[in-house]
């Protein structure tokens, strides 16, 4: 077994905004394929694909109606297996999300269950309560959605009266499954498989941890759910049967968890029996706080070594508004995994160049700790969140369902730049990309990036070739050498690996630091007689445990010889 998912880097394409084949303005499948090249000279070992199928599209792809099929938006069952086909063709791993919460409302099941009534085994699929108060007309519960406003909506019953609830986490188009029905669970392990058999490596399963809910709906204080997720709730059968299913496949297939969770809860769902990888959303709340940062790498390698589990490092995803835009605020925004709060606006001025300068430096430390790492397009090209889409622009199904308060994740899902042309070449001259694309952009397309060294392309690529050929930067053992009460300047650790050990150094204080002996690999910026400047970071080799040894005991037969000459 290779377990490849340990160490791998993953590129997330958001699929609507990666690139236009048929250049209707909405990103898709071909268009995806047609840049594989692009991808593997940046030298990604896997692609995580935002949800592409079946959709009426309310939530971007994440409100499901057919889990067996492809959105025409997207393109076609054929498109995916030649996406598939040409990734494998190019040594690069194939993950889709996996979306088991919700489904649309739109699905078959849903409309069956609305149909058939109170008390049918269609509507136990989902998760379907009387109101409470006079005739019912009041929620269950008072639970909120995720998205703003009541996380429950009534259905007119078949004979047209007023009628159930049913619960929704996310927006009352995507309908929460009900987990402890066994038919549910049998459901979903064949929908993995369907996605096995046409060649998928791995899933992200999208809100992971929140699939048992507390089916006594108990009102709480704040209004939040209770979602159980310790090591008795029924989740964590789901996921064993779940593992299984991966498991009968040849190819060391994956899952990674998408949950906000606490580091040891987190554990348990990467017990050997169950996942695999978890994305560590600690690490992008951590933003460029030396002390955070540590406590972040600490507490996620602790725990999931405790389980033989890996650790995953992120900073940027659809959800979230971009790195570059959130390291150049003064209170470097603290804000992720929870969509609704996921808006970079309102949080004072940004300084781009600063955020720029500490999201090439904190790359340095996400593409060096060892474990999987997360990209998310366009994160290689340091683009920024754009937080001054026209309010007309705005689709992100959180801005309505606020009221208009919350501008949503729009901004950073705005489409790639890949030339100065036309619509920054993402899609034909003759569509309107489906987000507007800055035209400052051109300056940070792909082909802009290509030919300059210093572009934050050439730093992933630089970064990416040096941790494909090494045995530290990604996979070793992680020493750290900075003192606690240092980590707001500087972040310092070894990673020790077979033969080489790579000293990594963030330094966070606005002075340069002296840089230790050893070959320089990489600096986020220009070294300068011998230091590494402010805000910024460096891969130093040293000389490892097995190098040391060697030298010793080339020493040891040298002393040997001289010893033997003398006799
Ligand atoms: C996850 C997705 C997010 C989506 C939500 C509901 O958090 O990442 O984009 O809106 O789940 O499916």
């Amino acid at each position: 077994m290779t377990q490849w998912w340990r160490d791998a880097v993953i590129y997330q394409i958001y699929p609507r905004s990666f690139a236009d084949g048929d250049g209707d303005g909405m990103g898709d499948l071909v268009g995806s394929t047609a840049r594989m090249g692009y991808l593997a000279d940046l030298g990604v070992d896997a692609l995580w694909l935002s949800p592409c199928f079946a959709s009426p599209q309310v939530d971007h792809g994440y409100d499901i109606s057919d889990y067996r099929d492809v959105d025409p938006l997207f393109g076609s069952l054929a498109d995916m297996d030649d996406l598939i086909t040409t990734a494998h063709d190019y040594g690069i791993r194939v993950t889709l999300d996996f979306v088991p919460n919700h489904t649309s409302d739109q699905h078959p099941w849903f409309q069956a269950a609305v149909a058939a009534g109170r008390g049918s085994p269609e509507r136990d699929r989902y998760l379907f309560r009387d109101g409470r108060g006079v005739d019912g007309d009041e929620p269950p519960n008072n639970w909120l959605s995720v998205f703003g406003g009541p996380s429950w909506t009534r259905v007119d019953e078949p004979d047209g009266s007023p009628g159930q609830w049913y619960y929704h986490l996310f927006a009352a188009q995507q309908p929460d499954l009900n987990w402890r029905n066994p038919e549910v669970v049998a459901e979903f392990a064949d929908i993995l498989r369907f996605w096995l058999d046409r060649g998928a490596d791995g899933f992200r399963i999208d809100v992971s941890d929140a699939l048992i809910k507390d089916d006594t709906f108990p009102d709480t204080d704040s209004g939040d759910p209770v979602i159980p997720k310790d090591e008795s709730s029924p989740v964590h059968d789901i996921y064993r049967e779940f593992r299984q299913v991966l498991d009968s496949y040849e190819g060391d297939r994956m899952a990674v968890i998408e949950t906000g969770a606490e580091d040891d809860i987190v554990a348990l769902f990467l017990r050997p029996d169950e996942m695999h990888i978890a994305f560590n959303f600690r690490f992008v709340h951590a933003g460029f706080d030396g002390s955070d940062l540590r406590e972040a790498i600490d507490s996620s390698l602790a725990a999931n070594a405790a389980v033989g589990a890996p650790t995953t490092w992120v900073t940027d995803n659809h959800d979230t508004p971009r790195s570059v835009t959130r390291l150049g605020q003064d209170s470097v925004l603290a804000g992720a995994y929870i969509p609704g709060t996921m808006t970079a606006s309102g949080n004072g001025a940004t300084d781009e160049d600063l955020g720029t300068r500490r999201a090439r430096a904190l790359a340095l430390v996400l593409l060096a700790l060892p474990g999987a790492t997360y990209i998310y397009n366009g994160q290689e090209l340091g683009l920024p969140n754009v937080d001054d889409l026209p309010d007309s622009a705005l689709q992100d199904p959180i801005w309505e369902r606020s009221g208009h308060t919350l501008r949503g994740r729009d901004g950073c899902r705005v489409p790639m730049p890949w030339t100065r042309g036309i619509n920054l070449g993402f899609t034909g001259s003759r569509a309107e990309p489906w987000l507007p694309i800055p035209g400052e952009w051109a300056e940070l397309s792909v082909a802009a990036q290509q030919g300059r060294d210093d572009s934050m392309l050439a730093l992933y690529r630089e970064a990416l070739a040096l941790r494909k050929a090494s045995a530290a930067l990604g996979r070793g053992e992680l020493r750290w050498v900075s003192a606690q009460d240092v980590a707001d300047d500087l972040l310092a650790f070894d990673l020790e690996g077979a033969d080489e050990t790579v000293r990594v150094l963030l330094n966070l204080s606005e002075d340069p630091i002296d840089l230790p002996d050893g070959g320089m690999l990489l600096s986020s910026e220009p070294v300068i007689d011998g230091q590494l400047p402010g805000i910024a970071a460096a891969w130093v080799a040293r000389p490892g445990p097995e190098g040391i040894q060697a030298r010793l005991s080339t020493l040891g037969q040298l002393i040997a010889d001289i010893v033997d000459r003398r006799r």
